[in-house]
C-alpha cells in the first residue's frame, strides 16, 4: 500500500541545471547593465522565470515596458534551451536513480513539482519522464513557490494528503513552499541556505535507503 508521497522539485536535485539557469541570467542581466552575486542567485533558485526577471530588474532599480520585459524572458529562455539541448542522462544528479527506483520499488506516490515550463522535455532529454506518476509544472501553477501551490496540486494528482508528502529541494522558496503545507522538507545543498528545511544533506550520495524507509514509515 502507497504510504507516502515523495515530491521531487526538478532543477538543482534531480539535474544540474541550475548552473545553466545561473549563466543565462547573469548574461541577460549583464547585456542590460545589472550585475548580482551567488549569494543573489539564491533567491532565483525555485522561483518563476517571470518572478526573477523581476528580481533582476528590481536589483538594478531597471523598469521596463511589457514588450521590452517579454523580450528579455523570452531571450533568457533562448539562451538557457542552447544548454538543455546537449542534455543527457549523464547529467542526472549522483544517486538520484538509485534513491528514485528505491521509493518506486517501495509502491509509493512519486511526482515532479517543478517551477520550470521545461521540466517536461528535460526529464525526457535524461529519460526520466516515465518515473512520474504525476508532472505539475510551471505551464501549470499560476502561484510561484514559496507559495505551495505547486506541491499542493502533486499532492492532489499522486491521491495524497499534504502532511503525508516529502519534498526534495534545493531552493529556499521551495522549502518554504512544502513547510507552508506541513509537508516534510528535505534540502538538497547547503544547509546554512536550507536552514528551514527538516533534513538537509548535500547530495544524494548521502540519503540512505534506511532513512527512505523511516520517511515511508513515519
Ligand atoms: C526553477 C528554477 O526550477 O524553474 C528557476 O529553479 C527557474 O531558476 C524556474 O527560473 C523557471 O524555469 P523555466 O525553465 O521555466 O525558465
Ligand atoms: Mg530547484
Amino acid at each position: 500500500m502507497k504510504k507516502k508521497g515523495f515530491i521531487f522539485d526538478l532543477d538543482g536535485v534531480i539535474v544540474d541545471t541550475a548552473k545553466y539557469h545561473f549563466l543565462a541570467w547573469k548574461k541577460l542581466a549583464n547585456s542590460i547593465g545589472i550585475d548580482f552575486s551567488e549569494e543573489q542567485n539564491e533567491q532565483l533558485k525555485g522561483v518563476s522565470r517571470k518572478a526573477s526577471l523581476e528580481k533582476i530588474l528590481a536589483w538594478g532599480n531597471v523598469t521596463l515596458t511589457e514588450e521590452e520585459f517579454a523580450e528579455l524572458m523570452s531571450k533568457k529562455n533562448e539562451d538557457y534551451l542552447g544548454y538543455i539541448n546537449e542534455m543527457n542522462e549523464e547529467e542526472i544528479l549522483p544517486d538520484v536513480p538509485k534513491i528514485l527506483n528505491f521509493i518506486l520499488g517501495k509502491n509509493q506516490g512519486v511526482a515532479l513539482g517543478s517551477a520550470s515550463k521545461n521540466a517536461k522535455s528535460i526529464l525526457e532529454k535524461v529519460n526520466l519522464l516515465n518515473k512520474f506518476e504525476a508532472i505539475v509544472d510551471g505551464n501549470e501553477v499560476s502561484k510561484a513557490k514559496p507559495d505551495p501551490e505547486v506541491f499542493e496540486i502533486a499532492a492532489r494528482e499522486i491521491g495524497m494528503e499534504p502532511h503525508n508528502c516529502i519534498v526534495f529541494e534545493d531552493s529556499l522558496a521551495g522549502i518554504q513552499a512544502a513547510n507552508a503545507i506541513d509537508m516534510c522538507s528535505i534540502g538538497i545543498g547547503d544547509a546554512t541556505v536550507l536552514k528551514d528545511a527538516d533534513f538537509v544533506f548535500k547530495d544524494f550520495t548521502e540519503i540512505s535507503t534506511d532513512f527512505i524507509n523511516q520517511l515511508i514509515n513515519d
